[in-house]
């Protein structure tokens, strides 16, 4: 049911836990299971130096947020902004058609942390 990558990155999350000096949080709910997933940034020159996160949630949604971390770090934050849900999936290798529900938490969380970091830093 679940890809090699899903799996790698479920059994074995990249980036898991906090940044106490984060200057980036975003929170998301999923409204349909009530998973939660916070991710923190750490943005240093418009770039995504470093990324972790915290996810109540099911394997679906641990997978994404670790790859989604692995996505965004070098990244700049036009380029984080750009990252979709879509291409969060795509880069495990495909989620089962009921699980892709799972995978927006991933991506919005980390557009809320973007979102965050400017109010606080513009
Ligand atoms: Fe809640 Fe997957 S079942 S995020």
């Amino acid at each position: 049911m679940y890809t090699d990558k899903v799996m790698d990155h479920f059994t074995n999350p990249r980036n898991v836990g906090e940044i106490e000096d984060a200057n980036g949080v975003g929170e998301v709910g999923n409204a349909s299971c009530g998973d939660i997933m916070k991710i923190f940034l750490k943005v240093e020159d418009n770039i995504i130096k470093d990324v972790k996160f915290k996810t109540f949630g099911c394997g679906a949604a641990i997978a994404t947020s670790s790859m989604v971390t692995e996505m965004a770090i070098g990244k700049t934050i036009d380029e984080a902004l750009a990252l979709s849900n879509q291409a969060v999936a795509e880069a495990l290798d495909g989620l089962p058609a009921q699980k892709m529900h799972c995978s927006n938490l991933a991506a919005d969380a980390l557009h809320e942390a973007i979102k965050n970091y400017r109010e606080h830093n513009s």
